[in-house]
């Protein structure tokens, strides 16, 4: 159920305008659904828990109360979806460290703190009457005990309850966020992807770091060694070929 509606007029496109819902089964599809009326681009979806949460790869995302999900939407050509996805990265670590923890950016778009992971994004594209759009999910353990999460997912999360000793309300973190994408995506308007993906390569702790990555039934070993102009992961595996990485799993070794 919609419980509140949110207007802010010093926004340039993202979150001028937020549906705000106390449960939904997931505010990715919330925000497809509204693509049959004619919404604004930057539309922002945001729910207090979800029915049925997704994650990257056909996983659930488990949305227990306390934790913040929100979807927003984009209009923007099919070829910048996965790089969009990739930056948007970039605001959830800086809102993270802004309110105390000190996040890293693992690829393609993770949220870590000291191996744990903190937030997920799951940005999705489709077509609403031969229009693109983007779909952009997030998800962020903020005020959520590590064990209202299930069991498996435990050992590799944290939450920002757990890590910071102040309580921080979902709405204030999300306005935060908000403003840092607000900002993002205006760069991303009015400058060459290219210096956004520079800004990215910097921010991504993934580079340098040795990696197992399993793409299919097949699993590479070698080291993070760049991001490409398409937005993948190059890795060089130890036979020294290198490999453009989208998706898949990927661990970071030791
Ligand atoms: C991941 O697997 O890392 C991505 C997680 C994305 C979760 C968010 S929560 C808000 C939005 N709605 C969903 O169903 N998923 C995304």
């Amino acid at each position: 159920m919609k419980i509140g509606e949110v207007h802010d007029a010093n926004r340039k496109i993202i979150g001028r305008t937020m549906l705000h819902f106390d449960a939904v089964e997931s505010t990715n599809e919330t925000a497809k659904e509204l693509l049959e009326s004619d919404v604004e681009e930057g539309l922002v979806v945001w729910a207090d828990r979800q029915a049925a949460g997704r994650g990257r790869h056909g996983r659930a995302w488990a949305s227990p109360l306390g934790g913040l999900y929100a979807s927003f939407i984009l209009r923007t050509k099919e070829a910048h979806a996965w790089l969009l996805g990739l930056l948007i990265g970039m605001p959830v670590v800086k809102a993270l460290r802004h309110f105390g923890v000190f996040a890293g950016l693992k690829y393609p778009n993770d949220a870590v703190y000291q191996d744990r992971k903190i937030a997920g994004i799951l940005s999705e594209g489709v077509y609403r009457h031969e229009v693109y759009h983007v779909i952009v999910g997030i998800g962020v353990n903020t005020n959520v005990d590590l064990d209202k999460l299930p069991a498996d997912v435990q050992p590799k999360a944290t939450t920002l309850k757990r890590e910071v000793n102040l309580f921080v309300a979902n709405e204030e973190f999300l306005d935060y966020l908000l403003n840092q994408i607000d900002d993002l995506y205006s760069r991303y308007r009015n400058t060459r992807i290219e210096f956004l993906l520079k800004d990215y390569r910097g921010q991504c702790t993934t580079i340098g770091k040795r990696v197992s990555a399993t793409v299919g039934k097949e699993k590479l070993t070698g080291k993070a060694y760049d991001i490409a102009t398409n937005g993948a992961l190059v890795i060089i595996d130890d036979q020294g070929a290198k490999h453009d990485f989208f998706e898949g799993s990927l661990e970071i070794l030791k």
